[in-house]
């Protein structure tokens, strides 16, 4: 199948990009390169563009077969600083798309989404009925296209699925997590164990056992995989994509640690605005509809992301 990325160059969308050569598909990747790396996507067809341009001409000249959707801005805190900025590429870039699409030939449509659209967590693990309440304009802009893919599935007949990840983390021999500025735990606990540096612990006055925030992390692998396999099961899906474990802060550095073997230098901040204290998933209904499980453990997820930061690093 011929498939558009979104987003490819990008740390999931990359890993993704191999999991479907892998599978025997071919990958077609759109990025802006604000953030992703060509680097990571070398060899495949890359059409750097901003989703929010004219895709028409683009649609008509590869004629996808399907369109896997990662390309968008990520950052919780920085949503809610700039949240035009968010509603503007998120929400006007998928609608770009989604336009595209419309005015060419309607595709199955996969989509990126996130357990930030629940808010805090009414109860745990979360299924995908669990309220929707983001607390960040990033969570709200994916809230949003997941309803305007519904509207698209009852008008257009557009056969999607929205995919709400939890944390991606871990590293594939090749390609790793690349992000400017990183915010994310796993790579920020594993530059500290090689190069020294404070690492930040933001609130450790949570509702949890040792007060500072659980998430459930899974393997970018696994995730790639879950997208190929949503391809070709498209249909009004929305699913949660995690293992259904928590762990926290502390076991998170305390795993580093023990990978490394580097004790790490901690510093205990504020909570940061957006962040729920917990957020752990279901993934029952993902398991059933895309025939997907998630193989990694922790200790795997972070040993292998160790792996590919020791060879930046060195
Ligand atoms: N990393 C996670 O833990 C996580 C969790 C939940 C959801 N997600 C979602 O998964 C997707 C991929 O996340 P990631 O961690 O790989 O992020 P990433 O920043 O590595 O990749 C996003 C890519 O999109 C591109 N991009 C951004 N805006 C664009 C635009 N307007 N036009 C064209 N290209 C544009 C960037 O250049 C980048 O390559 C995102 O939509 C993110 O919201 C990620």
């Amino acid at each position: 199948m011929r498939v558009l990325v979104t987003g490819g160059a990008g740390y999931i969308g990359s890993h993704t990009c191999q999991a479907l050569l892998a599978a025997g598909h071919e990958p077609i990747v759109l990025d802006s390169l604000l953030y992703g790396h060509e680097y990571a996507i070398k060899g495949l067809p890359l059409e750097k563009i901003d989703l929010r341009a004219n895709l028409k001409p683009l649609f008509l000249k590869y004629k996808p077969e399907a369109v896997i959707h990662f390309a968008g801005l990520t950052y919780v805190g920085e949503s809610s600083v700039e949240p035009l900025n968010y509603y503007d590429s998120n929400v006007g870039g998928a609608l770009s798309l989604l336009r595209a699409i419309r005015e060419t030939e309607i595709v199955p449509f996969v989509f990126s989404s996130t357990c930030a659209i629940y808010g805090n967590p009414q109860y745990s693990p979360l299924d995908e009925k669990h309220p929707k309440d983001p607390l960040s304009a990033y969570g709200r802009t994916k809230w949003m296209i997941e309803q305007i893919l519904v509207d698209c599935h009852r008008s257009y007949g557009l056969p999607f699925a929205a995919l709400r990840y939890f944390n991606a983390a871990g590293a594939s021999k090749l390609l790793g997590e690349d992000h400017t500025p990183e915010t994310h735990l796993i790579p920020l606990a594993i530059k500290a164990a090689l190069q020294g540096g404070l690492l930040k612990i933001f609130g450790s006055d949570y509702p949890t056992p040792d007060g500072t925030a659980v998430r459930d992390y899974i393997h970018v692998e696994d995730l790639s995989s879950a997208h190929v396999q949503a391809l070709t099961r498209c249909d009004n899906l929305q699913v949660n994509l995690g293992v259904g474990k928590g762990y926290s802060v502390k076991e998170i550095i305390s795993l580093v640690e023990k990978v490394s073997g580097k004790k790490l230098q901690v510093e205990k901040e504020a909570r940061r605005a957006g962040d729920p204290s917990s957020l752990v998933a279901n993934s029952a209904l993902a398991k059933k509809l895309l025939d997907w499980q998630p193989r990694y453990t922790i200790e795997e997820i972070i040993q292998t992301a160790y792996e590919w930061h020791r060879k930046q690093y060195s």
